[in-house]
């Protein structure tokens, strides 16, 4: 390093000793987490022929009309839409719509260009939110939720979504019970942050306490999960929901992409939604300092891209932050010497149960996955063994990865995080 990139350095290491992270800046809410507060339901009126679609979603795709109610849609102008939660809902209707138009008949032979007047709009309003013109978590979890009753407990009874896919209850569920751990997960967010600030200024009760809290809220997160099983049929969400998740990157089905009719004339490829698109679990890696190995970066980091750029922002903070695992490690000569009773030893304790915690949710999570996803493929096949084709979706997620074992490796690098005081 010469000197001027040196001087940078400590320049960038000072500032970011003195900004601590807050929450409001990146839109993050200490009760809701990464949840938009209070998403909208309705669009201003000017944009009556999106929500009327949006609203009959399911019946239309179901029904095969959808393709020709989206032929007949007006060209609208996106500058109507004012407030960041307008902006919000527009891209969660706008994606629904074009993911239902592309899937429309399923896997086979899907559209090769989205009509301009989704595709034009679709992408000024994702400009403005500097989100890709798909369908990503922030839309399908994040933005889309309401509380029945608002004095209500936070249950599945309690919520609905404001868009719908076909699968019915179970498709509720699955957005549901992913809003759930988004929920659960909000305190263990603050923690983070109360954990950032006691390593700034050294304070190990602090830390400890901070460290605590969010691993109760990571087994929060897990005892959510665990409703999936509760409340969505397998078999639904594999035959029926999944492919309403699915891109057009990676995606055997669609291999070239999908031209954005009056945006570009060459194919735009993007991944599908998935919760690996979530903040939350990127959040924890980084403070807790959990690394990845490289093709699982790769994913996760392009992942960062189909998120709301403030979120990606806050990611990209805690990674500059000074680091926990360091001062864990740092604060003992020898972790030979950890005596667990001390300030350094509850700390080194109290991160060990984050990570474990952590570990356990990601085990939690392949079990899911293996459920809802191998099991249900394999069920599939053998109820159409003279299929004509195989599935081109059933070993990848909809994000386009060879699931089980990049799951497993995410898993892996987390147990590997465990220090071990007899080291
Ligand atoms: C039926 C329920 C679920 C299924 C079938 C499922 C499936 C998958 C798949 C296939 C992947 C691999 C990436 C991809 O290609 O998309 C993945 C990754 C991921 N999923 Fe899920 N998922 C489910 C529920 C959830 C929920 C509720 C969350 C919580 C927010 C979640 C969080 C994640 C995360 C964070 C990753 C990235 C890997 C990691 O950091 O461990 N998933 N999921």
């Amino acid at each position: 390093m010469d000197t001027s990139s040196e001087n940078m350095e400590s320049q960038r290491q000072t500032l970011k000793l003195v900004t601590p992270l807050t929450l409001g800046r990146y839109h993050i809410s200490e009760e809701y987490g990464f949840l938009l507060q209070n998403p909208l339901k309705e669009l201003p009126e000017q944009y009556r022929s999106w929500m009327e679609i949006a609203s009959e979603l399911p019946h239309l795709i179901e029904s095969r009309q959808l393709r020709a109610h989206v032929y007949k849609m007006p060209l609208l102008d996106c500058r109507f839409l004012k407030s960041h939660r307008e902006q919000r809902l527009a891209h969660l209707v706008l994606a629904a719509i074009t993911m239902g138009f592309v899937w429309q008949e399923g896997e086979t032979q899907p559209p090769k260009v989205l009509p301009r007047t989704l595709a034009i709009p679709f992408v000024e309003v994702s400009r403005k939110l500097g989100l890709p013109p798909i369908l990503v978590h922030s839309d399908l979890v994040l933005t889309n939720w309401t509380k029945r009753n608002p004095e209500g407990p936070w249950e599945i009874s309690n919520l609905e979504t404001i868009v719908s896919f076909p699968g019915g209850e179970s498709l509720q569920a699955f957005v549901l019970v992913t809003v759930l751990v988004e929920k659960a997960a909000a305190p263990g967010i603050k923690a983070l942050v109360r954990g950032v600030e006691a390593l700034l200024q050294h304070n190990q009760d602090t830390l400890l306490q901070a460290l605590q809290q969010l691993r109760l809220s990571i087994q929060d997160m897990t005892k959510a999960l665990a409703q999936m099983h509760d409340y969505v049929d397998p078999d639904i969400f594999y035959t029926v929901i999944r492919i309403f998740l699915s891109g057009w990157k990676d995606n055997p089905a669609m291999s070239e992409g999908l031209v954005y009719e009056g945006v570009a004339t060459e194919p735009l490829r993007y991944s599908g939604g998935s919760a690996a698109q979530s903040s939350v679990l990127q959040a924890f890696d980084e403070f807790l300092g959990i690394q990845h190995c490289k093709g699982s970066v790769d994913f996760l980091h392009r992942m960062r891209d189909y998120m709301p750029p403030s979120h990606k922002a806050f990611l990209d903070d805690l990674h500059s932050a000074p680091s926990l695992r360091d001062y864990v490690l740092t604060s003992a000569p020898s972790l030979r010497d950890y005596v667990l009773t001390s300030g350094a030893g509850c700390c080194l304790m109290a991160y060990n149960q984050c990570v474990e915690a952590l570990a356990q949710l990601r085990s939690y999570h392949i079990n899911v996955v293996a459920r809802y996803i191998i099991s249900a493929a394999s069920r599939a096949r053998s109820k159409m063994p003279s299929h004509p084709s195989p599935h081109a979706l059933e070993d990848r997620g909809t994000g386009g990865t060879a699931v089980l074992s990049f799951l497993k490796s995410v898993r892996e690098k987390t147990v590997e995080a465990i220090l071990h005081p007899n080291a």
